[in-house]
């Protein structure tokens, strides 16, 4: 198998990746390079199609304040966050957005050239910077992966996917297996520092506003390696993606910053309903409006509610969300007049590869930043926007951690590394799996049983199914091609979505079950849950 060396290897292209490629790259003494490798396009994520914002707790004439972005997040997150990694990445944002500009992030600005803030549910100011009213992610992406084309101790390779870690008998990580889709060979590539940049896992459920990439690659990778992962049932589900069909699976998200500016949630005849369930109606935390809206789904026996933006001043409106007005348009719906057929779907994997804000994880020679990172700033419940930020500080403190270590590639290769190689230069099965049908089967195991509203009974039910398609896909490490490998990893991360769910028997933050609903807010919340 064809080799190379890196002083660092970062796997994927979002906002964590391509942002901490180019720390790595300005900051560090690098004799082999910098690898950035993705298994799309450069930028093709999650991060790209982010559209409310980024936190950025910056000096706004006081009023805001760390501690009051502090309380907010530990609030949503109902109180699982780690303290001090929560005042760690709140203070340094302002350094980071700072940071961001100064390489050419264009955030909006008002025609006093101030920067302009937004409000999305539970926070208590407006704080949220933007770019293009609601495209955020592509303004980011955009910018940072210019910088990245631009710099040459970076190497950039798209269209390959890592598939496996390469970890001695020591438990240290030396670096990685990778399968380029382009040549459809397998490669290894040997690092002192991997860095899983790898983003989230939403495609395993059957709803989602992830694109479809988000396979929780990383999560299977780092699991593989022996790497501690956590808090896997806390899966925030987006209360408003756009809802055209019962059908329409990778759904378009319509930005909470729509309700932060006014829009109501209405059913189909036209009646509000938050009020039945919180104070803050609509601007609730996002779990609560998740379950409001799925209840009177449920109740009406309909698949979606309705968002009524209508109610925003017109020209307001189109400033604020020309994307999202665009594809509605797109759709057959007219903003400024019509609601918008809004429902549920899985956004955001608050568990992951347990790590520090460095990325350090458990695994020597391994970091995690971004979202296949559990670092506990969101404990059970991410606060709106506050995942780009978590992306670029650990980036930005993984690249500060990295530039006093010793980042001379690896010479020693043990027999436990040879054995893993073996596995990838030996043949396999031409087995012919479809693909799509299986990937779809788990999909819809993990909406109907280990989605909003779970219980053990149901928990169980998946677990079993999950067994089965594990049993029956016989690849044990080595596959055939991307898709075969995602759905490898999809496995992976659906079974420890699963007993994580099964061993957290309370309700709390995002996980809610239905045979313990002791901590939920109100009753009403899960009146039609079955
Ligand atoms: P990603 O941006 O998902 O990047 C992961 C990268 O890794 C991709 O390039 C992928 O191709 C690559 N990759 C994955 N596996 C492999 C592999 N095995 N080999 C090689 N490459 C691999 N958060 C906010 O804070 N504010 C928002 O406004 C916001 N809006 C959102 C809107 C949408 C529609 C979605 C889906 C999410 C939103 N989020 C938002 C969440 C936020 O965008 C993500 O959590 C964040 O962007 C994750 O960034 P990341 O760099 O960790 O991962
Ligand atoms: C949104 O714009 O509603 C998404 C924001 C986020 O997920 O942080």
């Amino acid at each position: 198998m064809k080799h190379s060396e890196y002083s660092a290897v970062i796997v994927g292209s979002g906002a964590a990746g391509l942002y901490a490629a180019l720390k790595i790259a300005r900051q560090s003494a690098l004799p082999d390079g910098v690898l950035l490798l993705t298994k799309s396009k450069l930028g093709e994520s999650n991060s790209k199609y982010a559209q409310g914002g980024i936190v950025g707790v910056v000096n706004q004439n006081n009023i805001d304040s760390t501690d009051l972005h502090v309380a907010d997040t530990i609030k949503a997150g109902a109180e699982l966050n780690d303290v001090s990694v929560v005042k760690y990445i709140s203070e340094i944002s302002d350094s980071v957005i700072n940071d961001l500009i100064d390489i050419g992030v264009p955030f909006d600005k008002d025609s006093n050239g101030n920067i302009k803030f937004t409000l999305e549910a539970a926070h208590s100011v407006k704080r949220i910077l933007h770019i293009g009213g609601d495209a955020t992610g592509k303004g980011i992406v955009d910018a940072l992966s210019k910088k990245v084309r631009e710099d040459s101790n970076i190497t950039v390779v798209e269209h390959s996917i890592a598939v496996e870690l390469l970890t001695n008998a020591d438990s240290e990580c030396k670096g990685l297996i990778i399968f380029n889709e382009l040549t459809g060979e397998h490669e290894i590539i040997y690092t002192p520092a991997t860095i899983l940049a790898t983003g989230g896992a939403g495609q395993v459920y059957k709803f989602t506003t992830n694109p479809d990439g988000a396979t929780g690659d990383g999560i299977d990778l780092a699991y593989n390696a022996g790497a501690i992962i956590q808090d896997m049932e806390f899966i925030q589900f987006h209360p408003t993606a756009l809802a055209i069909s019962p059908t329409n699976k990778n759904r378009f998200l319509i930005s909470e910053a729509v309700r932060g500016e006014g829009a109501k949630l209405i059913d189909k005849d036209g009646k509000e309903f938050m009020s039945n369930y919180h104070d803050k109606k609509e601007l609730a935390p996002r779990d609560i409006v998740t379950r409001a809206i799925y209840n009177e789904m449920q109740k009406k026996h309909t698949s979606n509610m309705f968002l009524n933006a209508s109610i925003i001043d017109k020209t307001r409106l189109l400033e604020r969300f020309p994307t999202i007005s665009k594809k509605c348009i797109d759709n057959g719906i007219d903003i400024t007049s019509s609601p918008i057929p809004v429902a549920p779907a899985a956004h955001y994997l608050m568990g992951g590869v347990k790590a520090a804000v460095s990325g350090k994880t458990s695994i020597r020679g391994l970091y995690a930043i971004g979202e296949v990172a559990c670092t506990g700033f969101h404990g059970a419940n991410r606060l709106a926007s506050n995942s780009l930020l978590e992306c670029v500080a650990c980036a930005y403190e993984l690249a500060d951690y990295l530039s006093f270590a010793n980042l001379q590639t690896p010479k020693k290769i043990d027999t436990q590394i040879l054995k893993t190689i073996e596995t990838y230069s030996s043949p396999i099965s031409d087995a012919d799996y479809d693909i799509t049908s299986l990937k779809q089967e788990l999909k819809d195991i993990m909406w109907n049983n280990v989605g909003i509203i779970r219980s053990e009974e149901k928990l169980l039910d998946a677990q079993a199914q999950i067994d089965i398609l594990h049993k029956n896909f016989n690849r044990t490490r080595k596959c055939l091609n991307t898709e075969e490998y995602e759905y490898r990893n999809m496995l992976t991360v659906a079974k420890l979505i699963t007993i994580a769910a099964l061993n957290r028997k309370d309700s709390i933050g995002a996980h809610t079950r239905f045979d313990n609903i002791k901590n939920i807010n109100t009753n009403k919340e899960l009146e039609y849950a079955k």
